[in-house]
């Protein structure tokens, strides 16, 4: 086991925070902490976070390792019991929170894991609805259990496979909660996508744009028949088959 010496993690507070990558005040406060803030430029330039950011979505990006109390700034460490890989300490994590929010009591606090509730768009819409909340990311072999029975209030995995690390789920997250918020997106491409009411919950009826033909494979006639009528119940059909399938 690796050794390490403390430094005062009281030493952090809220004046004096490192610097965290800000953007601008707004209806829904998300905070992801990461060792890999820099990861999520490239989302950050993209709609649809781009169209909300600094109206509806105020996104923070924290760096463990500015918080850690640990020496060189350590974060993780080898596995009680012997193993392979890293895990992310329980002080460490608990130090960014304890300065970022000191008493984080009533904020949801998500740490993303295979072993969590399964990310659905019900789970979507419900975070959309939040006022705030934040999403751990851990590394390679993941979190310390503690954090997720004790600092953690809910575990969310994206899917049922392992990744090497919480960013690509905590983007997911972010992705998936943005494209709800207002602003995001024309109304119309949001009223009729997968999932939605107007589909009764069921999978998105197939798409087509020009040409109407390309090696022989032709956009179905319905299309092209300017009958706004029959193109919504052909859709509606395609778009049961579809989720029954
Ligand atoms: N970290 C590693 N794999 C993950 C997954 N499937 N979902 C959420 N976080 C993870």
């Amino acid at each position: 086991m690796t050794s390490t010496s403390t430094r005062d993690a009281s030493s952090w507070r809220r004046g004096s925070l490192p610097k965290a990558r800000f953007f601008h005040p707004a209806a829904l406060q998300i905070d992801v902490f990461t060792l890999l803030p820099h990861a999520f430029s490239w989302l950050t330039e993209q709609r649809p976070l781009a169209a909300v950011l600094g109206s509806e979505l105020d996104l923070r990006l924290w760096n463990y390792r500015d918080f850690t109390p640990l020496t060189g700034g350590q974060v993780d460490d080898e596995p009680y019991g012997g193993g392979a890989g890293m895990i992310l300490r329980v002080d460490v994590v608990d130090a960014a929170l304890e300065a970022v929010y000191g008493d984080f009591g009533s904020r949801r606090i998500i740490a993303l894991t295979p072993q969590g509730r399964q990310l659905d768009q019900e789970l979507v819409e419900e975070l959309a609805g939040e006022e705030a909340f934040t999403l751990l990311s851990a590394r390679f072999e993941g979190f310390d259990e503690r954090v997720v029975e004790h600092l953690a209030t809910d575990a969310v995995s994206i899917g049922p496979y392992v990744l090497s690390g919480g960013e690509l789920p905590a983007m997911v997250v972010l992705e998936a909660v943005a494209r709800r918020l207002p602003g995001a997106m024309r109304a119309e491409s949001a009223m009729y996508e997968s999932f939605s009411p107007s589909l009764e919950g069921g999978l998105e009826f197939p798409q087509y744009t020009r040409p109407a033909e390309f090696r022989g494979w032709q956009v179905p006639e319905v299309l092209l028949s300017g009958d706004h009528g029959r193109i919504d119940s052909w859709r509606r059909e395609q778009s049961r088959e579809r989720t029954l399938s």
